[in-house]
């Protein structure tokens, strides 16, 4: 897909498609009123008929109007027009990409990005727009024999958005540059947790990333620590989870040097399991397949990375991706053994089931030889979020207020949104073990904040914010695929300290 921003004349504008807006009783939008006078009040005429819903999201298809040049007029009904909100226009614009999919067109103009959103510049909903439109016209059928035509009429299409004399245009290009960057590691993300684990082995993980410092090596370095570095490390929470599997773990650290080496980087943690089965604590059959998805946090530093290194912002930024598979077998960990982590700490396994903040846990320590501004890990770490949160926020608990509210910000502007639960010391205790330092579960409620209390005790060196992704990074059931989400959030958030740096 291509996009382009430019300002345009929906009469004499020569694609297949003008896409504006109606609202509530039939008043027209600026775009459409500009329509309607080319076609001698044609528009007008036609809305009489009453054929276009007053539903958010419907639409009217005409064709061969007088006076246009447009082969198609595509009328979206967008509520009431004071109160267009942000989520209306979320869901005006999948409306509208979902109708096209199925249409025989390759030049669009796109008049939907002129409409006022409270609190919503242009430039945002031109990525926005960018954003979604990528969305729904992703299809994941690499392993289909038969490919989906959609996959070969995507990359002839070219949206026009139109440039209100209100708009700088080269802010609206910048946006757009985000934007494509963004979708291409959300695709990436997508694409890797998609992958079923029999491909996407640890191995094969840690090569992706080797993969994307050899397509843009001038910023980026990759070092993979294979089964006997990892050893030497003393990661032993990592190989303890790793021991149960016939594929070795892998430990991926990938450094972005935007910036000049004195800035202290952000550092991205990603729990990497390709397939949780739960270990000796087998998960139960049903739904276990989606365990495939279990390394979305690995895939979503992946994703960013290829966003940043496409952007070359000037930031550093490391990655830190600890990869294995959580299977049962005669050498997996057991319930009641107890492992000494890389920090020193021990561990008490007591749930072999609770195997990503072992592997974060060595992670986490590790991050702390790059003195780091700030850490964050992305993990699909507990299926208690998807009780409070469903799929619609990302779990955030953080030792640190500044930056679990630049997170919170960072959120709302990629409507990549996370909810912030408390870390409070009350919840410590129910960590405790009676013969090793921790226990891998809490006992009682809040399982998700137990979980990041085990994690809060690897970090104690520097401000953490641990985003659980175990809602948001797929989504479930029949038409499971991955989101890749995190990956628009943390491109924000990069986005958004890079600005404050220049500032
Ligand atoms: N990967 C799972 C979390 C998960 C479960 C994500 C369901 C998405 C859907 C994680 O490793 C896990 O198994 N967590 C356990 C922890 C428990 C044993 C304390 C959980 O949440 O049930
Ligand atoms: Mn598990
Ligand atoms: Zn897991």
């Amino acid at each position: 897909m291509r996009y382009i921003v430019k300002p345009i004349k929906p009469s004499i504008e020569e694609v297949d498609c003008l896409i504006v807006g109606v609202f509530k009783g039939k008043r027209l939008s600026h775009a459409a009123k500009q329509v309607d006078e080319a076609s001698q009040g044609t528009l007008t005429k036609l809305l009489e008929k009453g054929d276009l819903a007053e539903e958010l999201g419907k639409i009217l298809l005409l064709y061969s109007i007088p006076g246009i040049t447009a082969t198609r007029i595509l009328l979206v009904y967008c509520g009431e027009e004071v109160k267009f909100k942000f989520a209306d226009f979320r869901k005006v614009v999948c409306c509208v990409t979902n109708a096209i999919k199925s249409m025989n067109v390759n030049r669009i103009a796109n008049y939907l990005t002129d409409i006022e959103v409270v609190g919503l510049e242009f430039c945002y909903k031109v990525r926005h727009s960018i954003e979604l439109t990528e969305d729904c016209f992703y299809t994941f059928d690499e392993f289909k024999t038969k490919k989906t035509d959609k996959t070969l009429n995507s990359n002839a299409l070219s949206f026009i958005f139109n440039l209100p004399s209100s708009a700088d245009l080269s802010q609206a290009e910048t946006a757009i540059q985000q934007a494509e960057a963004i979708t291409s590691g959300i695709k990436l993300t997508k694409y890797l947790a998609n992958l079923p684990a029999n491909v996407c082995t640890p191995n094969y993980m840690a090569e992706q990333a080797k993969k994307l410092a050899a397509e843009d090596g001038s910023l980026l370095e990759v070092k993979v620590l294979e089964k006997e570095a990892i050893e030497k490390e003393g990661m032993g929470a990592l190989l303890a989870v790793a021991q149960g599997s016939e594929q070795p773990p892998r430990f991926a650290i990938l450094k972005y040097n935007g910036a000049k080496e004195e800035q202290k980087p952000v550092v991205l943690v990603g729990k990497g399991v390709t397939f949780d089965s739960g270990g000796i604590c087998i998960k139960p059959a049903a739904g276990m397949e989606e365990m495939k998805f279990d390394m979305s946090g690995a895939a979503s530093v992946l994703g960013t990375f290829k966003a940043i290194t496409i952007l070359k912002l000037p930031i550093n930024v490391v990655g830190i991706m600890p990869l294995t598979e959580n299977l049962p077998s005669g050498t997996a960990v057991k319930p009641g053994d107890i492992v000494k982590s890389l920090s020193g700490q021990t561990i008490e396994v007591i749930n072999t089931d609770a195997e990503g903040r072992l592997i974060l846990a060595d992670a986490l320590t590790y991050s702390e030889r790059f003195n780091p501004d700030v850490v964050i890990d992305m993990a699909t770490l507990t299926g208690a979020i998807i009780i409070a949160l469903g799929a619609v926020a990302t779990g955030l608990m953080s030792n640190n207020l500044n930056l679990a509210s630049d997170l919170e910000k960072a959120g709302e502007q990629s409507h990549d949104r996370v909810w912030s639960l408390p870390l409070w010391d009350d919840y410590q205790e129910q960590i405790d073990s009676n013969v090793a330092d921790i226990s891998n579960i809490g006992i009682g409620g809040g399982k998700s904040i137990t979980a990041a209390c085990f994690l809060s005790r690897f970090t104690e060196k520097f401000p953490w914010a641990h985003l659980d992704i175990a809602g948001t990074a797929w989504k479930s059931g029949k038409d499971k695929t991955a989101t890749g989400r995190p990956v628009s959030l943390l491109v924000q958030f990069l986005l958004n300290r890079c600005d404050k740096a220049t500032a």
